[in-house]
């Protein structure tokens, strides 16, 4: 069983990177080896070369991360709030995976962060309908971070609660 975290933003030095680091050692602690795909390393030239195109051109970067798309079972999506919704980068990202067969009989975690009180509540409503709607399946624990800002130390989560929440729904993934 193939997992990725996906960090849903390419802003730089972003948040949702380093809650995916730490996602990352939290299932490394309960026996899970996961990939992470960071947005930061999408190669926004497919919107030159390749997406939304008659003629597609060859985009090996690309082909790479679509490669890891491919092989995961199983996604585990942090998604930082921006202006109520989820990062217009990550509906690019869908936009240009291989359909049906990226997201198709797959499951997904979500994970919401914000600095404001809402956790990206909204925004993972959104983004849930747009993966149920590509065929992948959702798990129904969606832990809201809020006021992540005032909660990372050190590049990782310093609330307890938030970490045990992200344990939990860890737990809930696997057994999904
Ligand atoms: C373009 C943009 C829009 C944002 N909109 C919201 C918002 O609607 N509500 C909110 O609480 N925070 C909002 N924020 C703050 C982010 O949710 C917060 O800083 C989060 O940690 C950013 O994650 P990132 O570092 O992974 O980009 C916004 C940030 C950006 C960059």
């Amino acid at each position: 069983m193939n997992y990725t975290i996906v960090a849903s933003t390419s802003r730089d030095q972003s948040v949702s990177s380093q809650v995916a680091a730490h996602y990352q050692a939290i299932l490394a602690e309960i026996g899970v080896q996961a990939n992470i795909l960071d947005l930061q390393d999408m190669p926004v030239d497919i919107l030159e070369t390749t997406l939304y195109k008659k003629v597609k051109q060859p985009n090996a970067a690309w082909e790479r991360m679509q490669q890891l798309v491919s092989a995961t079972d199983k996604f585990i999506f942090i998604i930082p709030e921006y202006n109520g919704s989820f990062p217009g980068i990550l509906k690019i990202w869908v936009d240009a995976c291989k359909f049906p067969d990226s997201f198709k009989h797959k499951k997904a975690a979500l994970l919401g962060i914000s600095d404001g009180t809402q956790g990206s509540a909204l925004a993972m409503g959104h983004f849930a309908d747009v993966l149920n709607y590509v065929g992948t399946h959702t798990l129904a624990l969606r832990p809201r971070l809020i006021q992540i800002g005032k909660n990372m130390q050190d590049g990782r989560v310093a609330n307890a609660e938030y970490a045990m929440i992200m344990r939990l729904q860890a737990e809930q993934l696997l057994a999904f």
